[in-house]
């Protein structure tokens, strides 16, 4: 079985490696902001509830992060283990996924430095529906504006205006590089792979480096 968590700031590039991940290791992706975008666009209770602390790049509380892993993990899809898209990002979100009894094989920190984030950002563009993610210059889709597989048009997302990807990174600082260190502190006892890779590489080498080491 594979857990795999993919660490790091917003914009390293956690969701573009993870679709190429979960299609090598034929896992499942559990991305929470994915989850929790989809209950904005769905008005739920919940999606009213974090609506504004995604528009804003605060972090949604540990209480409801808990409790969508816990539902998600009951699906058989993830039998075979689960790659983790941006969660946990705190370490009280990590001793929950143990509390679970989430075993985990992998953690792969992106590492990209602030400056090459927010120009990322800023040309991203997302189909909403799937998260697939392009860029304008660095990985733009065949058609401009357009997704490939299902021909509808992408979206900016309200959270990549450069105020909120301040914001985003300032919170990433405070609360979720602790948990690289939390990480590799458990890969001495030997339980856990910890590694990391140069996200300012091109999509193909970030890649190659993740899977020559899965
Ligand atoms: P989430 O959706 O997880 O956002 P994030 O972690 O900030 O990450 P991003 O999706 O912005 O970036 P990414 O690393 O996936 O990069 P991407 O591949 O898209 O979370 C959103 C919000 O939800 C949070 O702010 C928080 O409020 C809430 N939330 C979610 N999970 C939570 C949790 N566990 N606890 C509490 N709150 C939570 O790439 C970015 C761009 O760069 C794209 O345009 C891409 O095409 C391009 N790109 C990718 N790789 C490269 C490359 N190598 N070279 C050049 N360009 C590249």
């Amino acid at each position: 079985m594979n857990n795999i968590i993919l660490l790091g700031p917003p914009g390293a590039g956690k969701g573009t490696q993870a679709d190429l991940i979960c299609e090598l290791c034929n896992v499942p992706k559990i991305s929470t902001g994915d989850m929790l975008r989809e209950a904005v666009a769905s008005g739920s209770a919940l999606g009213l509830k974090v609506s504004n602390i995604l528009d804003t790049g605060g972090l949604v509380s540990d209480d409801i992060i808990g409790s969508l892993i816990k539902e998600r993990l009951t699906k058989a899809d993830c039998v075979n283990g689960s790659l983790f898209d941006g969660v946990p990002r705190t370490i009280g979100q990590a001793k929950q996924l143990t509390e679970m009894g989430v075993i985990f094989t992998h953690v792969i920190e992106i590492h990209v430095e602030d400056e090459i984030i927010v120009n990322r950002m800023s040309g991203r563009r997302v189909h909403p529906a799937s998260g697939r993610n392009y860029h304008i210059d660095f990985n733009p889709p065949k058609e401009s504006g357009i997704d490939n597989e299902t021909g509808e048009a992408l979206i900016q997302r309200e959270d990549d205006k450069p105020e909120t990807v301040l914001n985003r990174l300032s919170v990433y600082h405070d609360q979720t590089k602790p948990l690289t260190e939390f990480y590799m502190n458990l890969s001495k006892e030997g339980d856990i792979n910890f590694y990391k890779v140069d996200g300012s590489k091109s999509v193909e080498e970030v890649f190659k480096d993740i899977s020559s080491n899965l």
